[in-house]
């Protein structure tokens, strides 16, 4: 498990990251989501070691990521922002000087380098130079260099920007499979790009953390609540109103007219389901029930009013 813990990382007066925590399980994918200088790569940045955090840390089983760097790296895969491909290099020749770094060779090579080829589906480039290669095999490209040393954790930063649809889709499935094995942690500023992918969004803005949750548990409205639309017939606007009074639990958000029937749009806190009064005060009054279903908010809406003001990180 990995347990961000109060991290925080100042650039001079730029707080880039003000006091965030969260936990990764194992057999997550979480998606890291944020605007533009939102602190997403910051917060990479600090979870591989690779820049230290002004104050916090990170714990890898109880190790931290500052007194234990080496030891953790071993552990760690990290797709850094900008691909740091030697794109004159042939693709065998890039991820094996890679297996070097980390002292991987002979036949212990050939076993990595078989297996993040085959994982990252690399079999028709192995022998291509890199600067040949299209941008969707850069990135598995990538992927497998940060592989190859069969790391459990996956930090992943921004690793579909910049791809065109059908790459994004390939990349998707790769890194669906390989969240069964490995906790993965991959950032984005564009919701659409990990919705399909990951398990659970955490949201960043301006350094802090606005959301953390399932699709669905962040769905259920930012405030906790959730919105009910009902179709009624034969409900007089005053019986409507009148409902608060038997169930405060509701709020009545709009009541509009609709060829004859009313569309009631109410909501209520999310522990606290009324929907069987609702119907019961229905029947009592002799409404007409056509339609009644929770409408849930657009994760879209949600993600835009928790990013609204992504940009002003200094104070
Ligand atoms: N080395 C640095 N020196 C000074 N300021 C920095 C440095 N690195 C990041 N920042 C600032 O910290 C803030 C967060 O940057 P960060 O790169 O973490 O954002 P991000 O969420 O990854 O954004 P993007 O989507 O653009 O990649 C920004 O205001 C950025 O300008
Ligand atoms: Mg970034």
């Amino acid at each position: 498990m990995i347990s961000v813990k109060n991290l925080s990382k100042t650039f001079g007066s730029v707080r880039a990251v003000r006091s965030i925590s969260f936990d990764l399980h194992d057999g997550e994918i979480v998606g890291f989501l944020g605007a533009n200088g939102a602190g997403k790569s910051t917060t990479l940045k600090i979870m591989t070691g690779y820049i230290s955090p002004t104050a916090g840390n990170v714990f890898f089983n109880d190790y931290n990521i500052q007194d234990h760097s080496l030891k953790i790296q071993k552990d760690i895969g990290y797709l850094p922002e900008v691909n740091p491909l030697y794109t004159e290099m042939k693709v065998y020749d890039y991820l094996q000087f890679n297996a070097e770094i980390r002292n991987i060779k002979g036949q212990n090579f050939k076993n990595a380098f078989q297996k993040v080829v085959d994982e990252c589906g690399l079999a028709e480039v192995v022998h291509r130079t890199i600067g040949n290669c299209s941008k969707g095999f850069r990135q598995r490209i990538g992927l497998a260099a940060a592989m190859i040393h069969d790391p459990k954790i996956l930090i992943l930063d921004e690793p579909v920007s910049g791809l065109d649809p059908n790459q994004i889709v390939e990349i998707r499935k790769l890194i669906k499979e390989l969240g069964k094995e490995k906790i993965v942690i991959m950032s984005s500023h564009i919701l659409q790009e990990i919705q399909a992918t990951v398990d659970r969004i955490i949201i960043i803005n301006n350094g802090k953390i606005a959301a953390d949750g399932t699709s669905d548990e962040l769905l259920t409205d930012a405030s906790g609540k959730t919105r009910l639309t009902m179709e009624v017939d034969n409900a007089e606007e005053n019986t409507i109103q009148d409902m608060k009074a038997t169930i405060p639990a509701i709020s009545i958000r709009s009541i509009t007219k609709n060829n004859g029937s009313k569309i009631i749009d109410l909501e209520y806190p999310k522990a606290n389901d009324p929907r069987p009064d609702i119907f019961n005060y229905a029947v009592k009054n002799n409404w007409i029930i056509l339609e009644m279903v929770p409408s849930k908010q657009n994760l879209e809406e949600i993600f835009r009013n928790l990013t609204k003001n992504g940009d002003s990180t200094v104070e």
